[in-house]
């Protein structure tokens, strides 16, 4: 069982020591360093430390129908006596043995071969009704074929399961993953078949207190294996990791560092950009890490308007790798947020990873190029993937289509603030979202958590947060949809936590859960902080199709009005710099029980469950084209 802190040093050290020419096999972690900090490494399992790029490397993808088993007593996991049958002398007696009967008189109680099969990637709520609200256990089973090499390295790779995994395979433990929304891998290298091999995933979705998130959300609790699972091949040795990024508030130097998957030092390594002519070797130190660091003065730099991606060429050991990379700078400066040094404003949307029209978790580009299509059409120039890390792709869509991107965690309401193993959770998933999307222009903002209650305990926890994440990355913002507080007409954003953060960004339910659309502009904010305001969150439920006046709640009249009201209390805010309504498109949620009007639907949507846009769609475009020529006025006088 892999504690989430041995988790934590694993993703944060990288890699064993390749024996040069001898079957790889897995050996002592390498003590390493990122951001300068030095990490001991520990590891129970062949969960292996993140590969960075793994969509760049060669590859074999396991999606597809996957055979399953619904076990709600978890009887393939636990014997009758409640012990786990991996953990037993044998380590036999699980589902994970996918075993046939050896003839008539055999008994086994399962058969994958017989069973129903789902799609993956794809969560298991949206593929069989009997599933739709199901929390517990299912087995999931895929067989391929595969014909190692003997001077290659196999990892097995997931880009997510909701939420505990123990993945086996060939009935062999591999490892267990907590965390349902960043990908984890498993060294294989020996333990992969020449032939037929069988993988076997327990995926159990069941919420409990002391996870991230804890029992109590506003999405629905999708399960299965979420995302992308492949076979990676890799050389005996490999670049493992890097950094290319520019460096902090400098757009005229690339400063970052190429992990390689050894410690050899002194191992050339080399990174060039051959459309901007820049090339650069640099050798690995004691730990097998290369420091770069390359002036440059012709690169295009990043942004919502030239979304500019180059292909970056990476190589060392043997190894070779392409990545395609957009270089801009991002920082605040009093209450203005700089993007290549110039103010910016921040047209944004919320959304969920979720195509309304499945419903289920997005399963292709197809489905994220069609959400942040829609945010384009709003005119929107960056969004705000709520709660939770979205997938790799669509960070990468977003850097393509020239999105900013806010990203968080699920530190999502009341967590259990002193449990040790929450906190490492927590850390563990921050790094996992870091760490995979460090190379990524589109992503602006570290989010490390959403309304979650100031205390003692909890400013503690959170705080713990923004350390690592601005440890691991000083070359970005980090940030928390906070709480406001009300004193009679006056709206106050203060929160201790704000001090650790890089913007003052807080979510507000005028005219919704507090105030009517009338009272609303009877309210104003009172923002202490010299710091950007970026309100993360505001809106409210409008069944699609249904039109009444503009103080009949459901309407779209309503939901339209409410944001022309938000609009005019927002623009009393001097250091307004930005906002992510809340929501682009309406989610299902189990916490919206309205017969008529929600039927498991969050309804503040600006397009409805079956893609139609509502009236605040327009409304919202209407503003940010009108905040867009602001911004380029003022921009041109500047
Ligand atoms: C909260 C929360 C969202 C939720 C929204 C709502 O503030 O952050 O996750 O969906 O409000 O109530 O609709």
């Amino acid at each position: 069982m892999i504690q989430p802190v041995a988790r934590l040093a694993a993703a944060l050290s990288l890699f064993a020591i390749a024996a040069a020419v001898q079957p790889v096999r897995a050996a002592e972690p390498v003590d390493v360093q990122l951001a300068g900090q030095p990490v001991q490494a520990a590891r129970a399992s062949s969960l292996m430390p993140p590969v960075q790029n793994i969509y760049g490397r060669s590859h074999q993808s396991l999606d597809g129908r996957w055979s399953y088993i619904i076990d709600p007593y978890e009887n393939g996991y636990y014997d009758y006596r409640h012990m786990p049958f991996d953990q037993s002398a044998s380590g036999k007696g699980g589902f994970y043995d996918d075993r046939k009967p050896k003839d008539k008189t055999d008994w086994v109680e399962y058969d994958f071969d017989r069973a129903p099969t789902m799609k993956v990637p794809g969560d298991w709520n949206s593929q069989a009704e009997k599933l739709q609200l199901y929390e517990g256990t299912v087995w999931l089973r895929q067989v391929f074929q595969a014909d190692p090499k003997p001077d290659r390295h196999y990892v097995l790779y997931f880009g997510a399961v909701n939420y505990e995994a123990h993945v086996y395979l060939n009935g062999k433990k591999l490892g267990m993953h907590k965390g349902g929304f960043t990908p984890f891998q498993f060294d294989v290298t020996d333990k992969l078949a020449k032939g037929r091999n069988v993988v076997v995933v327990k995926a159990d979705n069941t919420r409990h207190l002391d996870e991230i998130p804890t029992v109590n959300t506003d999405w629905w609790n999708y399960g299965g294996i979420t995302r992308d699972v492949m076979l990676a091949e890799l050389p005996a040795t490999y670049i493992a990791d890097y950094k290319v990024q520019l460096a902090k508030h400098d757009a005229h130097r690339i400063e970052g560092y190429v992990q390689m998957s050894d410690a050899a030092a002194a191992r050339e390594v080399t990174v060039s950009i051959p459309e901007a002519g820049v090339t650069a070797s640099v050798r690995t130190d004691a730990h097998g890490r290369a420091a770069i660091s390359i002036p440059v003065d012709k690169l295009q730099l990043w942004s919502p308007e030239q979304p500019k991606l180059y292909t970056v060429e990476l190589s060392g050991g043997g190894d070779k790798l392409a990545d395609r990379i957009g270089f801009r700078t991002i920082e605040t400066r009093g209450q203005d947020i700089l993007l290549n040094g110039k103010s910016i404003f921040l047209r944004g949307i919320a959304m969920h990873d979720e195509n309304p029209l499945i419903p289920g978790r997005t399963r292709s580009q197809g489905d994220m190029r069609m959400l942040l299509q829609w945010a384009k059409e709003m005119n929107c120039n960056y969004v705000r993937l709520a709660h939770y890390p979205h997938s790799e792709e669509m960070i990468r869509l977003a850097d393509e289509m020239g999105l900013l991107v806010w990203a968080e965690v699920p530190v999502y309401w009341t967590i259990s603030w002193t449990n040790p193993a929450t906190i490492a959770n927590a850390q563990a998933q921050l790094t996992d979202l870091i760490v995979r999307d460090k190379n990524r222009a589109s992503v602006i903002v570290w989010s490390i958590g959403n309304e979650t209650p100031v205390s003692s305990p909890r400013n503690a926890f959170m705080g713990k947060l923004a350390q690592t994440a601005h440890a691991l990355d000083d070359t970005r913002l980090v940030a928390a949809a906070l709480e406001i507080h009300r004193k009679g007409d006056e709206v106050t954003v203060e929160d201790p936590l704000a001090d650790q953060l890089d913007l003052a960004s807080f979510n507000e339910y005028a005219g919704w859960y507090w105030a009517s659309n009338a009272e609303m502009l009877n309210y104003h904010f009172k923002v202490k902080y010299d710091k950007p305001v970026v309100v993360t969150e505001f809106g409210a439920d409008a069944l699609g199709g249904y039109h009444a006046d503009a103080d009949t709640r459901w309407s779209e009249e309503y939901q339209d009005a409410l944001y022309r009201n938000q609009f005019r209390m927002l623009a009393g805010i001097p250091g307004l710099r930005g906002m992510t309504p809340w929501v682009l498109v309406d989610f299902r949620s189990p916490r919206r029980q309205h017969p008529y009007f929600q039927d498991f639907w969050n309804r503040k949507g600006l397009i409805s469950d079956d893609g139609k846009k509502k009236q605040a769609f327009w409304t919202l475009k209407r503003y940010y084209d009108e905040v867009q020529r602001k911004y380029e006025g003022a921009g041109a006088q500047r």
